[in-house]
Formats: C-alpha cells, sequence, structure tokens
C-alpha cells in the first residue's frame, strides 16, 4: 500500500506530543504519501505555532482562529492579533472555530458569540471556515444557516440528515479516522449519501487514529487507512478517492 497525493485538511502538529520529532515527522511525510497538509490553530499561542509551521515547511497551510475550548480565554486583544495574521498568504482559512456542547469548557454564550464573530471576518476576508461541531448540532445549523460562511465541517459526527443539511448550504465535509472505527454507523450512512466532489479527508492528528492504529499517535500518512475505507464504501479506487478529496481540498482552500 503505497499511495502519493494525501492532502490533510486537519491537523495540529504545534500540540506538545510532536515536540520530539516535529520537523522530521513532516519532512519525511512530504518525502512519502503527503502532498500537503493543513494546520489548524486553536487560540493564539497555537495559531502563531501555525504560521511557523507555515514558514518552515513549503507544503504546510494554516488556518488560524479560536477553538469553542478556548473561548473563555481569548481576549478581545487576541482576536485582534489573529486577525493580523489572515494577511498571510499561506494562512487559508479561519478555524478551528465552532461550538462543543459535549466539553462545554467554555460557556456556551461565549462559544457563539466568538464563534458568529470569526464567521463574519471570514466572509469579510472571503475566507473558508473550518468548523468543529461537538453534540450542539442545532445552534451551528442555525448560525450556519444565518451567516453561510463557505467552508468544511471538519470530523463530522452528525446524521446522514443533518450531512444533506450541511451539504445545501455548499458546504463540504471533513472526514477522518472515526470512519474505519468498529462501531462506526452514522460515519459510514454520512459517506454513503455524500457526494464525491464535497468529501475532505482529515486526521485531527495526533487525535482520532483510524484502525488498526487506534491508541497511538496520529499522523497524516494515516489518511491513507481512512481513504481505504471510504474508497470501500464508494466502491471506487483508493487513489482515485483520493486524488478527488485533494481536489476538493485546493478548490476550497484556494490552493
Ligand atoms: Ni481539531
Amino acid at each position: 500500500m503505497m499511495y502519493r497525493n494525501i492532502f490533510d485538511t486537519h491537523a495540529h502538529y504545534d500540540d506538545e506530543r510532536f515536540n520530539e520529532d516535529r520537523t522530521e515527522l513532516l519532512s519525511s511525510l512530504f518525502r512519502g504519501s503527503v502532498s500537503g497538509i493543513i494546520n489548524c490553530g486553536c487560540d493564539l499561542k497555537s495559531s502563531l505555532k501555525t504560521v511557523e509551521l507555515t514558514e518552515k515547511h513549503s507544503l504546510v497551510y494554516g488556518a488560524v482562529g479560536v477553538h469553542p475550548h478556548e473561548a473563555e480565554k481569548a481576549t478581545a486583544e487576541d482576536l485582534k492579533q489573529i486577525k493580523e495574521l489572515y494577511k498571510n498568504d499561506k494562512i487559508v482559512a479561519v478555524g478551528e472555530i465552532g461550538l462543543d456542547y459535549f466539553y462545554d469548557f467554555s460557556p456556551r454564550e461565549r462559544q457563539i458569540e466568538i464563534f458568529r464573530e470569526q464567521i463574519i471576518t471570514a466572509n469579510e476576508l472571503g475566507l473558508p471556515v473550518i468548523i468543529h461541531d461537538r453534540d450542539a448540532h442545532e445552534d451551528t445549523m442555525n448560525i450556519l444557516k444565518e451567516l453561510k460562511p463557505k467552508g468544511v465541517v471538519h470530523c463530522f459526527s452528525g446524521s446522514a440528515e443533518m450531512a444533506k443539511e450541511i451539504l445545501k448550504l455548499g458546504l463540504y465535509i471533513g472526514i477522518g479516522g472515526a470512519v474505519t472505527f468498529k462501531n462506526a454507523r452514522k460515519p459510514v450512512e454520512v459517506v454513503e449519501i455524500l457526494p464525491l466532489d464535497r468529501l475532505l479527508l482529515e486526521t485531527d492528528a495526533p487525535y482520532m487514529t483510524p484502525v488498526p492504529f487506534r491508541g497511538k499517535r496520529c499522523d497524516s500518512s494515516h489518511i491513507a487507512y481512512t481513504a481505504e475505507k471510504i474508497a470501500e464504501i464508494k466502491g471506487i479506487g483508493v487513489q482515485e478517492l483520493i486524488n478527488k478529496a485533494t481536489e476538493n481540498t485546493k478548490t476550497l482552500f484556494n490552493i
């Protein structure tokens, strides 16, 4: 199994779990199957690290923004500084942003406020958004319907019915390692109805490692296993699926 042209649309290589081998790992991924990565910031600090990664590695692009977990801690000054980073050509999206009512690490009103504010910024700048939605489907959908950003719902965890609503809004859907899990029912149903021109591949590295490496640290090369599963569901070739997802990525993020 050796694929090429894998584009990981969602990873966190600024995470401390990559401190020991970050540069070597990224270099080896780009010598192998991976042709691009979007690193996603979650607050000002990780957004600045994301910019550093894009400067160091020509095939690393970035999304910067405030994650719902960090919504409470983020100050107006943080948001102002993050806004400056969108001037950088290699910052291709606003993210990751959204709502998380599973952990509720920040009060919901603040999550909603900062989510809306960042979508409005993205719309003003003509940038796509990378959306995190965990157990907050109703509020997420209402905000997306109202503000109509372009972008992707990452690590999509909703039903096939909700996926159809998202597709109607012109958004893409990110599929990660969860589709390979033994108990995966909803992600498989979502892939079944998902048109190939709206599908993006992602890891959420170092998390969400696909089977057979579940529990280990995830990196972008593991997308091969996610792609194999999706290709099997769709009844198409794995490399063909990877190429289509990479083409979608370049279209959405204007790369
Ligand atoms: Ni993430």
